[in-house]
């Protein structure tokens, strides 16, 4: 069993460069099943959740190259099947971008209900709703899912909540389908409009991608024969960010777009640490403990669930009690049970938690129950005094690359050790 080894308390101090995003490159490449030729796609995040991807892709015909650790070359003129690999969709959320694609693509899909992280009740409802809308007939028996039309056509698709996944899902099934089709109340997440980028740039028509009203003008065609690169991750940029603070180091955080971090800089200047936002970098500093904050987390631009645990450490840190509010998954706290572990006094009930801050952080034997509590462990493990084991790594491994090596390169004494 693997586990990473932290040694604290480090300031972090250096450049660290942020790789590309992973919730917009797990769209792209199902995408790509909708490209009757080669695309190439530079700047994708070297994790599990891709290797995956690729493995389901591969299974359905798709001719994979690899040009270097960030960039795959994808040629889809030959799918063979339209059964995707049980096994493997359930390993991670996005597998059901498959569904949107293969129907656009093929007329029909098997696939199963997919996997990622346990953050409560993960119901692809609206995503059902919008394939139906469009003409497809779904059902879905004993965990896989069965999706079949025979020519999608465009549609006004009303999202009864805002989701990220069925909002690119749908859009992905809209672009060849036959007229035009209209997504209200979708999600306006950075990955949302990378997602439309990418497919405008092998010839699709989609419009207002980042606003709530998206429209899709069925194409018969996608070209390919284009590179796209994957926009850099809002994620992984604000997990350093809240990195920088809760360690009161100093960090200039590289390849981000700061315009997609200000709902996470408000917050960093509201709790007393500097960021200097200088267009393609952001700079954030700390040297004096941080204050007490509340938190809503909410649909983008609202502060991201997804760096929830992140501030949770600073918060717990912090000057005085702070709330925090988790507006989207129910079972977002379990990571404050190993934080409670480590000298951390969070009190969560439901979706709320109130963080009692204390001074320092001990190190401790903690558990990543997710992919994002895991990331907030590696940062108090390097805030905290002594050593740290975190284990459950497959979590981490999914959505970060080589994380332990870009914590080190700016100063954090931290090694994966195989027990
Ligand atoms: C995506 C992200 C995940 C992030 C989340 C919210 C990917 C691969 N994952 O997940 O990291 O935490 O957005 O920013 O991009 N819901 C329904 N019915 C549906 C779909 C969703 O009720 O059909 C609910 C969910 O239970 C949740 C809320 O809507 O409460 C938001 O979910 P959604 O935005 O769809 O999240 P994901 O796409 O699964």
């Amino acid at each position: 069993m693997e586990k990473l080894v932290v040694t604290g308390p480090t300031p972090l101090k250096g450049e660290v460069t942020i790789s590309g995003a992973k919730n917009a490159a797990v769209a792209i490449l199902p995408a790509t099943l909708l490209i009757d030729g080669v695309c190439t796609i530079e700047n994708i995040p070297n994790i599990s959740d891709i290797k995956i991807s690729c493995e389901i892709l591969e299974q359905l015909g798709s001719k994979i190259t690899w040009n270097n650790k960030n960039s795959i070359t994808i040629e889809n003129s030959n799918l063979t099947t339209t059964k995707a690999p049980l096994d493997l969709t359930s390993k991670f959320r996005a597998s059901y971008y498959i569904i949107g694609a293969m129907l656009g693509r093929m007329g029909e899909i098997e696939v199963g209900m997919p996997g990622g992280c346990k953050l409560g009740a993960r119901p692809i409802d609206q995503h059902i709703k919008g394939f139906e809308l469009l003409g497809a007939n779904v059902t879905v028996e004993k965990g896989t899912i069965y999706a079949k039309a025979k020519k999608l056509k465009g549609s006004p698709i009303y999202m009864d909540i805002v989701s990220v996944g069925a909002t690119i899902n749908v859009m992905i099934a809209s672009v060849l389908a036959k007229g035009t089709t209209i997504i209200d109340n979708a999600a306006k997440e950075p990955h949302i409009v990378d997602v439309a980028n990418f497919l405008n740039t092998m010839g699709a028509d989609i419009r207002g991608a980042g606003t709530d009203v998206i429209k899709i003008n069925g194409v018969e065609k996608l070209h390919g024969n284009s590179t796209y690169s994957v926009v850099p991750d809002q994620i992984e940029a604000g997990t350093f960010m809240l990195a920088a603070v809760a360690t009161r180091g100093d960090l200039i955080i590289k390849n981000c777009i700061t315009k997609h971090l200000e709902s996470i800089t408000a917050k960093i200047i509201e709790v007393g640490a500097n960021v200097e936002d200088n267009g393609d970098s952001i700079h954030v500093w700390c040297n004096k403990r941080p204050n007490k904050a509340n938190i809503k987390t909410l649909p983008y631009p609202g502060f991201p669930t997804d760096l929830q645990p992140q501030m949770g450490v600073v918060l717990s840190l912090a000057n005085g009690t702070s709330i925090i509010n988790e507006s989207i998954w129910e079972s977002r706290f379990q990571y404050t049970d190993e934080l409670n572990k480590m000298g951390a006094k969070i009190t969560a009930q439901g979706k709320t938690a109130f963080f009692e801050g204390v001074k320092k952080l001990y190190g401790a034997p903690v558990y990543s129950s997710d992919l994002r509590a895991g990331a907030a462990l590696v940062i108090a493990g390097t805030a905290a005094n002594g050593v740290t084991e975190i284990y459950n790594l497959e979590h981490i491994d999914r959505g970060y690359e080589n994380i332990e090596d870009k914590f080190r390169k700016i100063g954090a004494k931290i090694e994966r050790v195989n027990e």
